[in-house]
């Protein structure tokens, strides 16, 4: 490629600062080093995540430097590669992932667990792994959210931080598996492990939920009840396989108690896809006793949860999850096979399509009642130093 080896000048979205919009800028992408992999950047999901980093840094969640590129569900194309890469070649299409898959560690090896730590305290802190970012700005580094920083043209990302994907894959539909969709799915498949006619509860219906919804209805549960305070999700819930969608805020008694009483003694399974303690509680109080599992996806760095021992001592599991338990590079290829294969649904989740200088616009539509997932869609001119 032309570019191989250059410093490429292209647009991004740079988070000067916490609590303020973010501002399309230009920026220069160096080459990859040592086990880097430098990507076209064509399609990024905006995620919840995104949104609090920005706005949420200073009450309570995890400080990240800034300035910052945040995005972390997008899809892109190998630009070039550094030295000693071996799993992608340039022209490949890749899904940057915010979770590694080294493939070598104990935890890699063992069936257990995705939590791969390659490379993990540097990502978090916003850089690689020699201890720099890739991407400047007026002579500034600026940090790369979870090392992937996907709301810009070009990023460079770990080789064990990519997966390589079917050429004939459309990115702007496969972006979705780098984060929420197959977190909530995995939530159900893999951390749930639901089961053939089954009944299940999924709390909120957002991405994240939605495709929880869809998890189950896969693995062929016989219920699947929706629960969410925004009326305007049941539609969507429904068409991915709800069979019964509720509104807390339509009930004077707590949400549990209608669950359990829907089901005569509680679900086999409870999703919680919102990320409140008090939503978590009420799903694990919505199993069954003796063997229902809850499943939390839902995220919160800063909340503590208070559950009633009994609950637990009656037979019931509680677990969390982080990225649906995919083994982030080894399983994405084939959640892509999935949907190439019409087993799993993506284009239902997008709700709105914009180019990157609308970013911020994106940020607000997350606000709005019907937004699932706004994609960012990157067809700005490009300009190569
Ligand atoms: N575990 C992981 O690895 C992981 C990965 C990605 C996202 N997440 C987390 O998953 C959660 C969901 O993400 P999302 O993108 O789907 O978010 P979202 O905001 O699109 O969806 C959340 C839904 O919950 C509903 N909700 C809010 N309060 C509720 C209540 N009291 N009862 C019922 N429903 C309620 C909202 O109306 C909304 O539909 C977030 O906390 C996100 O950070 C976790
Ligand atoms: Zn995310
Ligand atoms: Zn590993």
């Amino acid at each position: 490629m032309a570019t191989d080896g250059k410093v490429i000048t292209c647009k991004a979205a740079v988070a000067w600062e916490p609590g303020k919009p973010l501002c399309i800028e230009e920026v220069e992408v160096a080459p990859p080093k040592a086990h880097e992999v430098r990507i076209k950047v064509v399609a990024t999901g905006v995620c919840h995540t995104d949104w609090e980093y920005l706005f949420e840094t200073g009450k309570g969640m995890k400080f990240r430097p800034f300035p910052l590129v945040l995005g972390h569900e997008a899809a892109g194309i190998v630009e070039s590669i550094g030295p000693e890469v071996t799993r992608v070649s340039p022209g490949d299409k890749v899904i940057p992932l915010f979770l590694p898959y080294c493939g070598e560690c104990e935890r890699c090896l063992s069936p257990k667990t995705n939590h791969c730590k390659k490379n993990w305290t540097n990502m978090q802190a916003g850089v690689l792994a020699d201890g720099t970012s890739r991407i400047s700005c007026k002579g500034q580094q600026v940090y790369q959210f979870l090392g992937v920083s996907s709301f810009s043209q070009y990023t460079v990302v770990p080789d064990t931080s990519v997966a390589k994907i079917r050429s004939d894959a459309p990115l702007d539909k496969v972006c979705l598996l780098g984060c929420g969709v197959s977190t909530g799915y995995g939530a159900a498949i893999n951390a749930g492990k639901v089961e053939k006619d089954s009944s299940c509860a999924v709390f909120g219906l957002g991405a994240v939920g939605l495709a929880a919804v869809m998890g189950c209805k896969v693995a062929i549960a016989r219920r699947i009840i929706g629960v969410d305070i925004n009326p305007d999700k049941f539609e969507k819930a429904r068409q991915f396989g709800a069979t019964d969608c509720i509104n807390p805020r339509d009930y004077s008694k707590p949400i549990q108690e209608v669950v359990v009483e829907m089901t005569g003694g509680g679900v086999d399974y409870a999703l919680e896809c919102v990320g409140s303690p008090a939503i978590m509680n009420a799903a694990l109080e919505s199993t069954r006793d003796a063997w229902g599992t809850c499943v939390i996806a839902g995220w919160t760095e800063t909340e503590t949860m208070s559950i009633s021992v009994e609950k637990l001592l009656m037979g019931r599991t509680l677990k969390g999850t982080y990225f649906g338990g995919w083994k982030s590079v080894k399983d994405v290829p084939k959640l892509v096979d999935d949907y190439m294969n019409h087993k799993l649904k993506l284009d239902e989740f997008i709700t709105e399509k914009l180019p990157l200088v609308q970013i911020n616009k994106a940020f607000d539509l997350l606000k709005s009642a019907i937004n699932i997932r706004t994609e960012l869609l990157f067809r700005d001119k490009i300009v190569y130093m």
